[in-house]
């Protein structure tokens, strides 16, 4: 959910900009200084026609595996899931669990219609698995152990092979244990590019938000601990990382955009991205690109969910500031006595501003999927207390391990009701399938983690149109899919 600029705000923004692009034009030529104005600086040059500050995501970088295939059209990399030391804390040794040795895992980017193969290998002391989060992937590629596939044990291997079907921005983790494995860092960013995409977005950045639990050591905290107070609230972690850092750095040159695609696979923290209201240029999130472009001052991004927007430095060249996480609503006192924290260092290099690009309103169609005679289903997201030591949650007041199915044919069209009469929010996510959020208010785009708030209800609209099998909905606040907050789905041919 977002919440809009307000007008007097965004029609400022818009005069700025006009007034810098109406007076780019007419000082071609002239140089940058003018003597009737001095405080007015005119740009001279554009985005496009100057780089990045050097060296500007050094310390956010990924990091990238290693092609083994020759093919262009195919991405075949081995993967080794282990724990690995990691000074997370100054002078604190963390033994994290981690893809490929690396926090977040390696940046898996392949662009549309490429076919991706993962060898994975499991040197953990753990059984693990993979899910590929949001992409369409063959049912038996899915990665949920007793569903799609048995669990990869301790030293076994597994092959993922898929062909990537959708651009947008995604990522994977495990579906095993998955509170405490992603939680111990378990999770990786996959970006699925549409070389169509217009260049005015401006330079990739790929930033994964997410928390850590630690001890005064760099222990991880127990995954249970707090007991069941925890589970009800969700286990937000005492750290927060970027990139797998605390309070990296990015360089930024005023006017330059960077098109930033954030990914929130923390376990149950929500982040509300803004830095000091600057206009964000939505583009889109779970799926790729929205239908069209939406300009906000801040984007609430709950655990699972995408954002892809385009950030244009606004700040003075020269400044240091704090992008910083903010105490975001997602139900019982959950905001209460919290205070914003510094999350990661922007510093706007000692360079001439420059004229951003103009970025498109229209983006993409996305033609809505026909409810005309559609199934409902009521999916109710309940929590019970079975005695006084223990909370219970559920789809229907049933916890997963008690459900039976939902059904669904292929070619059918279902609308969901998720609701929730809970005190917290819960980020709901479908595999396998796309939805939209039926709402009026929303930018129309293709989803598959969406917030519902308390005693909210939202109506999804979904359909079945490939991939038979047995898929996973569930909140992805996992201290919630833990104790029950999850169900399947059988959709036959
Ligand atoms: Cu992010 Cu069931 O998954
Ligand atoms: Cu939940």
């Amino acid at each position: 959910m977002k919440y809009l600029v307000n007008c007097a705000a965004q029609f400022s923004f818009t005069i700025f900009l006009s007034l810098a692009l109406l007076s780019g034009c007419t000082s071609t030529g002239q140089g940058s200084s003018s003597s009737q104005m001095p405080a007015l600086e005119i740009p001279s040059l554009r985005a496009s026609q100057v780089s990045q500050p050097e060296g500007w995501n050094d310390d956010v970088a990924l990091t990238i595996p290693v092609d083994l295939n020759p093919d262009p059209n195919i991405l075949e990399i081995n993967l080794e899931a282990k724990i690995t030391n990691m000074e997370i804390m100054p002078g604190k040794i963390t033994p994290v669990w981690t893809y490929g040795g690396s926090l977040p895992g390696p940046l898996i980017r392949a662009k549309v219609g490429d076919m991706v193969i993962i060898h994975f290998k499991n040197n953990l002391p753990d059984s693990t698995s993979i899910h590929w989060h949001g992409l369409r992937v063959p049912n038996n590629m899915d990665g949920v152990p007793g569903v799609t596939q048995d669990p990869v044990d301790v030293g076994d291997e597994f092959t993922y092979d898929f062909v990537l079907q959708d651009a947008g921005t995604f990522w994977y983790h495990p579906h095993i244990n998955s509170a405490a494995q992603v939680g111990w860092g378990m999770y990786g960013p996959l970006i699925v590019e549409d070389p169509n995409d217009p260049k005015e977005f401006g330079d990739d950045l790929v930033l994964v938000y997410s928390d850590m639990s630690l001890d005064e050591d760099g222990q991880f905290l127990p995954p249970d601990v707090g007991g069941a107070f925890s589970d009800l609230f969700g286990r937000e972690g005492n750290i927060i990382l970027v990139n797998g850092k605390v309070q990296p750095k990015l360089k930024v040159r005023k006017g330059k955009q960077q098109r930033w695609r954030v990914i929130n696979p923390a376990r149950t923290r929500y982040y509300t991205i803004r830095y000091k209201r600057q206009p964000l240029i939505r583009l889109g999130g779970d799926s790729g690109l929205a239908e069209h472009t939406e300009t906000l001052d801040q984007i609430k991004l709950v655990p699972s969910e995408r954002t892809d927007f385009v950030f244009t430095p606004h700040d003075e060249p020269g400044t240091v500031d704090w992008l910083r996480w903010y105490p975001t609503e997602r139900g019982y006192g959950s905001t209460f006595n919290r205070f914003s924290e510094e999350m990661m260092e922007i510093e706007t290099v000692d360079e001439p501003a420059v004229l951003p690009e103009t970025i498109p309103y229209a983006l993409r169609t996305i033609e809505p999927i026909d409810i005309t005679g559609a199934k409902d289903v009521l999916i109710d997201l309940t929590i019970t207390f079975p005695d006084d030591n223990s909370v219970e949650m559920g789809i229907n007041g049933i916890p997963f391990w008690d459900s039976s199915p939902l059904l669904g044919r292929i070619g059918e069209t279902q609308v969901w009701t998720v609701r929730n009469d809970t005190d917290f929010n819960h980020p709901f996510h479908l595999h396998g399938y796309f939805f939209q959020v039926l709402d009026e208010n929303r930018v129309p785009e293709w989803k598959d983690s969406v917030d519902i708030p308390v005693r909210t209800e939202l109506k999804l609209a979904v359909r079945f149109d490939e991939r038979p099998g047995t898929w996973m909905y569930h909140c992805h606040i996992l201290d919630h899919a833990e104790v029950g907050m999850m169900g399947t789905l059988r959709i036959d041919p």
